[in-house]
């Protein structure tokens, strides 16, 4: 599998089998939360465009990925109508949100965050597609073949703006978030999501 190594070498744990099994649990949730994860992906880089309107090589970077999360979006949507999945609301996990509270508020420390946080979202994503696709049905494991191919290389986009824009090392803020999402993926959590802990 292609591309895959370096997000491997990133991620400080693999997926838990647990979440593997939870998954195959709730077919449905995997879809629907993957659609809103492909959405709130593209809405994340365009706030981003809206904020740091002076930094352009993050305006390009994150300008593609957008419009690749909303073709992802459209694919995944495209499948649920094809399985009868009735795409709805769902609370979100606990994972996003845990990770920004750790956000600095002072610049370039926020963006230099956040941009942290993207890469471990497109990371883990691109772990758990690969962690899914031996166990589900043909059709989907290609699909997750091929988005690993996208979300591999917004993994590095997210990297690379982080390290440009801090103007210094960032592997110790980027080893802080690392503990804290090997935290996330590996405690017990209350729903399950796409980006959920294990089973309580
Ligand atoms: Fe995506
Ligand atoms: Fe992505």
């Amino acid at each position: 599998m292609h591309d895959i190594s370096a997000i491997r070498a990133f991620l400080p744990c693999a997926t838990p089998q647990a979440w593997i099994d939870w998954a195959l649990q709730h077919p449905d949730i995997v879809l629907i939360d993957h659609a809103h994860c492909e959405k709130k992906a593209a809405s994340t880089a365009l706030n981003l465009m809206f904020r740091y309107v002076d930094r352009p090589e993050l305006l390009d970077a994150l300008s593609q990925l957008a419009r690749e999360e909303l073709l992802h979006f459209e694919q995944v949507i495209q499948l649920m109508r094809q399985r009868g999945v009735q795409y709805d609301h769902l609370s979100p996990s606990r994972y996003a949100a845990s990770l920004r509270k750790q956000m600095r508020n002072d610049e370039p420390g926020r963006l230099v965050d956040v941009l942290i946080i993207g890469a471990l979202i497109e990371a883990r994503s691109c772990e758990r597609f690969a962690a899914l696709a031996p166990f589900v049905d043909d059709e989907l494991g290609k699909y997750y073949h091929y988005l690993l191919k996208s979300e591999s290389r917004h993994f590095e986009d997210y990297l690379k703006l982080a390290e440009l824009y801090a103007g210094e090392d960032i592997s110790a803020r980027v080893a802080q978030f690392v503990a804290l999402e090997q935290e996330l993926i590996e405690t017990p959590d209350t729903e399950f999501r796409f980006h959920s802990g294990v089973p309580a």
